[in-house]
């Protein structure tokens, strides 16, 4: 092929697409991109330096910026002192900011409360007050487990603003995920509500808080705080529980904030590894903070008349970085919605966008592709039933985007001119790592494109040694970024094995991910997790703890394997391979006991985890050294069976069994 033919296909492959009032101060065009990744690759202490300067509010400067001595545990900003809520509030204050909306919040029946910045620092100093009434310190863990709603934001920024390390669970998590968290913790305030309000129904939260205490070994936990959602009454222990209305209300709305170390913790929140226990993963005051405020501007110019909306719960790192420290350290303005966006019915994300005149509508592929499925049903769920014309840009996160719904969301929603911006980051990471800078970047369908400004990210072999454009490899960021985790809670080895494996050289962060360059534009394609976790509806969820949830039926299980299975709808799904202890069981009797796994699964982790496929057989494909061949058993769930070399299967019949689903 000519050159210039190559050059022509590749510039039909390339949206360019401009970003209405772009704000143009960081990012004119591709050439000044480039300019500030130079910047960051040749002088990276004094790019980062100069970025903390500008736009942290400091109590004390940092006279330090990189301390690599005990590398990989690097350290940012180290004796510099400040206060994570401060930078979120106190510093709009007497700004035009003071008295703008920063949340407004839709409930599950659709009322909407709008909570100015003035107001949010009022509330999140009550609860600090609360919280230090009830003797909770600097360094101490509070857990959190609220619905989504603005009171999960001010329990956040409550613990920040008295140097208390807040733990985020999801409120889909059960009982025994909470316990665990907990006692990994050792937590000693809990945040909670009586109930949650999900798709129509309400759900006790309180009572699992419960639950989990009385599985033992949490005497730490001496206050547990109500928000009373509703009237429903609850269980109280006197003495421990206390209600919204009794502690915090009274309080005065002053709170002198804790300045901390840069380097104090501001958070641990646990995610899936690829062993079974949750991994604590904990970020640091200064440099979480630092790439928050970043990525809101540079991912999403974001600007004073935004409206900002992330879809996602609290919960998860997305919810953390961009519901509650991006939007506030920005100052913007943010929608925060209850429940799931499909409920009552898919009419509900169009009906926000337009009520609130959202511009940046941040959210999954999953639910991208369930609004896709609803719109083609009838026309009041579809796009174009509304007037969407406050959008400015699109984005996405969590899990791969295809082609197809990129440029549904691209074309019906966003009219061809609102910037895609696909975010590829993780947990660990804190912030975006990989995305286009809107209206700059041009876009591909599909492709996050290429890193952030001083995020050095490199594709390499099983050896650590780079590869070329268009041949696959692991992700791996080579240089230490503020943002980065710092260690996993209590557990420095495994973070460094986890992350920084002897096999690369020790020195590369290991993202868990597979990714290939692009040939032509060399922008970068996530090919999906490399080590035994799956993404499910942009979940992340280790297959490890899905097993020992399932072992745990042991009156009925000898042994599984759990795999992922591509799916239209969740991108993955669950799918596990069960070896019952009896052989003798019938179709109604196998029907019964997946249904009890399901369970179990539900109970020991969350409903998010349950298997969607379940297939038993009588022995699992192993290999003569008795390893589970869990390539093999994902092909079979594709159905590739046929495909797979099963040569060094001891007994290549075994999978016939397993064909029926459950
Ligand atoms: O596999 C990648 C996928 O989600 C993983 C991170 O999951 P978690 O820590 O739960 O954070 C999710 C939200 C940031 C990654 O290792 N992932 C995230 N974003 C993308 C993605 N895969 C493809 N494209 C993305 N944009």
């Amino acid at each position: 092929m000519s050159n210039e033919r190559a050059q022509g296909l590749l510039l039909d492959r390339l949206i360019n697409s401009p970003l209405q009032h772009a704000s143009q101060s960081v990012f004119k065009d591709m050439t000044s991109y480039e300019a500030l990744c130079k910047e960051a690759q040749k002088e990276p202490e004094l790019f980062w330096s100069r970025l903390a300067q500008e736009h942290l509010q400091w109590d004390h400067p940092f006279s330090h910026v990189l301390d690599k001595s005990h590398a990989p545990f690097y350290r940012w900003f180290d004796d510099g002192a400040l206060n994570a809520s401060v930078n979120c509030l106190d510093r709009h204050l007497g700004t035009e900011c003071e008295h703008k909306v920063a949340i407004h919040f839709e409930t599950v029946d659709g009322k909407v409360t709008s909570v100015t910045y003035r107001t949010l620092y009022e509330r999140v100093c009550q609860l600090a007050n609360a919280l230090k009434e009830r003797g909770v310190e600097k360094g101490d863990r509070v857990l959190i487990y609220l619905p989504m709603g603005d009171e999960g934001v001010v329990a956040m920024l409550a613990c920040a603003r008295i140097g208390a390390i807040h733990v985020v669970v999801f409120a889909g998590f059960s009982a025994i995920a909470l316990h665990e968290r907990l006692q990994d913790t050792g937590a000693v305030a809990v945040i909670t509500a009586n109930v949650q309000c999900r798709s129509g129904r309400e759900l006790p939260l309180k009572a699992g808080v419960d639950d989990a205490i009385a599985l033992g070994g949490c005497e730490h936990v001496g206050t547990i705080l109500v928000y009373e959602r509703t009237a429903t009454a609850w269980p109280r222990q006197e003495g421990r529980d206390f209600s919204y209305a009794e502690l915090v209300s009274q309080q005065p709305t002053e709170c002198a904030p804790v300045s901390v170390s840069a380097e104090h913790p501001l958070f641990i929140l646990y995610t899936s590894g690829s062993t079974g226990k949750p991994k604590g993963v904990v970020h640091t005051t200064a440099g979480y903070l630092l790439w928050a405020k970043l990525t809101m501007l540079w991912s999403y110019d974001i600007q004073p008349s935004d409206v900002f909306w992330c879809t996602a719960d609290i919960g998860w790192i997305t919810g953390h970085t961009y519901v509650t420290y991006g939007p506030l350290a920005a100052g913007a303005t943010q929608v925060i919605m209850e429940g799931v966006p499909l409920y009552p019915d898919a009419s509900r994300v169009w009906k926000t966008i337009q009520r609130h005149a959202v511009t940046t509508f941040y959210t999954a592929p999953t639910l991208i592709r369930a609004l896709i499925k609803a719109a083609a049903q009838e026309d009041v769920y579809a796009p174009e039933s509304y007037d969407l014309s406050s959008l400015r840009l699109l984005s996405s996160v969590g899990e791969p985007i295809d082609a197809t719904a990129w440029r549904w969301f691209y074309e019906h929603v966003g009219h061809g001119r609102c910037p895609y911006v696909d975010t590829f980051f993780q947990t660990e990471t804190g912030g975006h790592v990989i995305t286009p800078i809107p209206g700059v970047t041009p876009l591909v369908p599909g492709s996050c494109t290429l890193p952030l400004p001083g995020m050095d990210v490199v594709i390499v072999d099983e050896a650590g040694e780079p590869r070329p454009w268009g041949q696959g490899g692991l992700l791996v960021i080579a240089s230490p970024w503020p943002a980065m985790a710092r260690t996993l809670w209590r557990d420095d080895e495994r973070y460094r094995q986890s992350y920084f494996p002897e096999e690369l050289g020790g020195t590369l962060y290991l993202a868990g991910d597979g990714a290939v360059r692009d040939e032509d534009t060399g922008y970068f394609r996530i090919t999906g997790r490399i080590d035994d976790v799956l993404n499910v509806s942009g979940h992340r969820l280790g297959t490890t703890e899905i097993e020992s949830a399932l072992s745990r039926l042991d009156h009925a299980v000898a042994e599984v394997a759990v795999v992922g299975q591509p799916d239209p709808s969740t991108g993955e799904a669950v799918c596990a391979f069960v070896v019952l202890k009896k052989s003798d069981y019938g179709e109604e009797v196998a029907r019964q006991i997946a249904q009890e796994l399901r369970q179990q699964v539900a109970r020991d982790i969350s409903p998010i985890a349950k298997p969607k496929f379940i297939r038993f057989g009588s022995n699992l494909p192993k290999t003569r050294s008795g390893k589970v061949m869990r390539r093999l058993l994902r092909s079979f769930a594709q159905g590739e069976k046929e495909a797979q070399d099963i040569s060094t299967l001891e007994d290549p019949s075994v999978l016939d069994h397993f064909s029926v689903i459950y």
